[in-house]
């Protein structure tokens, strides 16, 4: 049978759904295969967050499909969030590319490769105001973590922000079909799932909860965001629940209440701040000031002193000032993030701040993004430095990617330490070290310093 391979750009949600597509290839008799080179079939799934992204895939696809002029049986095909955006303009882009699947339909992948190896072209697009399935994916045998999709879509509607464009909707999977996926993943040998949702902590507002005084709705109940975490805590076998994007609205007594009292629930938390300036932050359309962004994170702090909060910050915002970026270098400091992920503002075709002027310079984006890269490596350097000496529980993962006589496991609060395997050791176990030597994304135990 023909081998395929995927190339995922973008966020965790499209990686879950590239585990989707593949597990449909693999139950229609298609083989993973090890490399790109020897790959009967390629997917790509794409990202358009920024016209860097969608530029990659472009490019990439280009590549690909200029093989098929010495593989003519190979088959070349996108999926996610470009194709979605682009519809069947990509085929003007590319025109032998064999197929185009938007978001929200990883299902129609399989089927899709079928028909090119007849020779057909395919282009789906979903329906984005639908009730959309949420894919689910393989397990692959040994494997600690999984992703789990809980709510898909987004309604926030950052004005910078082609995501609800792409992925439709804000929708909700009924509760009982995501405890059914986690206890299946759990049953496969998962000890850690990491719960998905662009605005994760919306999670039940919009749709049906329970209430025992309504009828039943056919899609089935969600659960309060904070009930969905101690249900899925309850289930037996996983260990840690960790989950992204977070929102500061979203920071709930309920949910402080739960990294109190949690101990499964990870003491890492991914809260986009994207700017420190309440100008920009409402221009926007971000829902907070910076006050209220400080006091969530304050009140965070407060319940899991150890908590590790990592961001995103957007640089050249149009009309952004330079006291406005002032302000966001002051908010990172007082912040004191463990990492962050720093972006050059990209219009978007179709949002609202595309349509008012992209005053910042390139030149200017790139030093807006320099000063903050350089800020946040030497407050990251300072705080791993800070943990040498330290003691830290992490669970293993297995054995080191770099180097197979040791093993990778990770702190509650998601940094990865290396460390020397004992007799017996097995995926999960929980072990203690003490922290010998730092580096700026890994930590080394007391044994494993050379
Ligand atoms: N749903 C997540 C973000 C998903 S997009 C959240 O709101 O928390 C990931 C990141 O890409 C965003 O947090 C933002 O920092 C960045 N981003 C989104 N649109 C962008 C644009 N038009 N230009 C530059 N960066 C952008
Ligand atoms: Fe985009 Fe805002 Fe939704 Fe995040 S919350 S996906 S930035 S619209
Ligand atoms: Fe990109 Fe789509 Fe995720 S635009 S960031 S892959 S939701």
């Amino acid at each position: 049978m023909p081998s395929f391979i995927f190339h995922t750009y973008g966020c965790q949600m499209n990686v879950r759904e590239s585990e989707a597509a593949a597990k449909a290839l693999l139950d229609a008799g298609f083989t993973a295969a090890p490399d790109e080179a020897s790959a009967d079939i390629i997917i790509v799934n794409s990202c358009s967050v920024r016209q860097k992204a969608e530029d990659k895939a472009l490019g990439k696809l280009g590549l690909l499909c200029a093989t098929k002029r010495e593989r003519p049986n190979r088959v070349v095909g996108l999926m996610g969030c470009m194709a979605q955006r682009l519809g069947k303009e990509v085929f003007k882009h590319i025109p032998t590319l064999d197929f185009s699947i938007g978001t929200r339909c990883a299902d129609r992948v399989a089927p899709a490769v079928m028909a090119a190896i007849h020779g057909e072209h395919t282009l789906a697009m979903s329906d984005l105001h639908a009730q959309p399935d949420a894919p689910t994916g393989h397990v692959t045998e040994g494997a600690f973590s999984a992703f789990v999709t809980i709510l898909l879509g987004c309604n926030r509607r950052c004005t910078y922000c082609i995501v609800p464009d792409v992925r439709g909707d804000e929708w909700s999977r009924p509760a009982r079909d995501i405890l059914k996926e986690i206890e299946g993943l759990a049953a496969a040998g998962i000890q850690e799932v990491t719960l998905l949702g662009q605005s994760i902590m919306n999670y039940g507002l919009r749709t049906p909860a329970f209430d025992e005084n309504e009828p039943p709705s056919p899609g089935g109940y969600t659960i309060p965001f904070p009930r969905l975490l101690e249900a899925v805590a309850a289930i037996p076998g996983i260990k840690r629940i960790r989950f992204t994007s977070g929102h500061p609205s979203g920071v709930t007594d309920e949910l402080i209440r739960l990294y109190k009292e949690e101990p499964k629930l990870c003491h890492h938390l991914h809260l986009p701040v994207q700017s420190g300036s309440t100008t920009v932050l409402s221009r926007m359309r971000r829902g907070y000031t910076r006050t209220q962004y400080l006091e969530a994170l304050a009140r965070l702090r407060q319940a899991a002193p150890d908590i590790a909060i990592t961001t995103d910050v957007i640089v050249g915002f149009p009309g952004e000032t330079e006291a406005d970026f002032e302000e966001t270098r002051t908010l990172m400091e007082a912040a004191q993030f463990d990492n962050a992920f720093i972006f050059k503002y990209s219009p978007r075709p179709g949002t609202v701040s595309a349509t008012w002027e992209d005053d910042v310079s390139e030149e200017e984006k790139s030093r807006r993004n320099h000063v903050l890269l350089d800020d946040q490596d030497a407050r990251g350097r300072a705080l791993n430095a800070s943990l040498l000496g330290s003691t830290q529980t992490v669970l293993a993962e297995g054995p080191s990617l770099r180097n197979a006589s040791r093993w990778s496991g990770r702190t509650s609060t998601n940094k990865i330490v290396i460390f020397k395997p004992y007799d017996g050791l097995q995926v999960g176990d929980s072990v203690t070290v003490k922290i010998g030597r730092v580096a700026p994304q890994t930590l080394y135990a007391e044994d494993c310093i050379d």
